[in-house]
């Protein structure tokens, strides 16, 4: 489990509303456990609802292709395969993100709640997925990014790995891969187990 302190001076002019702001609190990334499939499921929903707009841009067709298995009865499945690895971050018992990790190397999930980016979750999501990755021996990490997240896997070490590809509906995936070093040639700048507080 990686905790880290996530504080409301760290927030940025996106997020006005107080009941969007996050004050001072420990947020958690731990594995998942059935019993958070129906926050859990809720908050991928809201998140490709609310912030992935750049990528859906509000198309109805497109919204419900993408939504069809974010259901908790989908995450208890997902759950269920000893191929996945699934994480979520927790802030006093609520759900505010999701990882999932699939033994081929794909990142399948990396999804926030509204108002939950900026403040290094996404970081540790990825990192916690990351270790589990090198824990399997994997070489190599790749995934389907939206518009919005592709300087977020940028960021953290990804490189794009060829051209966009249609995804849901008038949506398009954008293929990203990295390449996992042993942990002594772990440049820093990849964010590795680092987690921003
Ligand atoms: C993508 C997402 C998971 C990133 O999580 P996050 O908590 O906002 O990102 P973090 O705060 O951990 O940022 C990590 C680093 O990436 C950078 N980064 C993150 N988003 C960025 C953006 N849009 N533009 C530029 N840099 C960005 C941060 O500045 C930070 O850099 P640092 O290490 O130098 O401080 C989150 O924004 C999200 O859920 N987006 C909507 C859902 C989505 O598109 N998911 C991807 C599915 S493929």
């Amino acid at each position: 489990m990686i905790t880290l302190s996530v504080t409301s001076s760290s927030l940025d002019g996106a997020y006005e509303t107080p009941e969007q702001r996050v004050a001072e609190k420990m947020v958690s990334v731990r594995k998942a456990e059935p019993k958070d499939a129906e926050a859990a499921a809720e908050v991928l929903r809201r998140s490709i609802t609310e912030l992935c707009t750049l990528d859906h841009h509000g198309d109805a067709d497109t919204l419900a292709k993408w939504l069809a298995n974010k259901t908790p009865r989908d995450f208890l499945s997902w759950l269920a395969k000893e191929d996945n690895f699934c994480v979520v971050a927790e802030a006093n018992d609520q759900i505010m993100g999701v990882g999932l990790l699939h033994r081929n190397g794909e990142v399948r999930l990396c999804y926030l709640a509204p108002g939950a980016q900026g403040r290094g979750l996404g970081k540790a999501i990825h990192a916690a997925l990351e270790e589990k990755a090198r824990a399997w021996g994997l070489k190599r990490l790749h995934l389907e990014s939206t518009v919005s997240a592709r300087p977020f896997y940028e960021r953290v070490g990804y490189r794009s790995a060829g051209a966009a590809k249609p995804g849901f509906g008038i949506s398009h995936c954008h293929p990203y891969e990295k390449m996992l070093q042993p942990p002594e040639s772990e440049p820093t700048a990849s964010g590795g187990g680092q987690t921003r507080v």
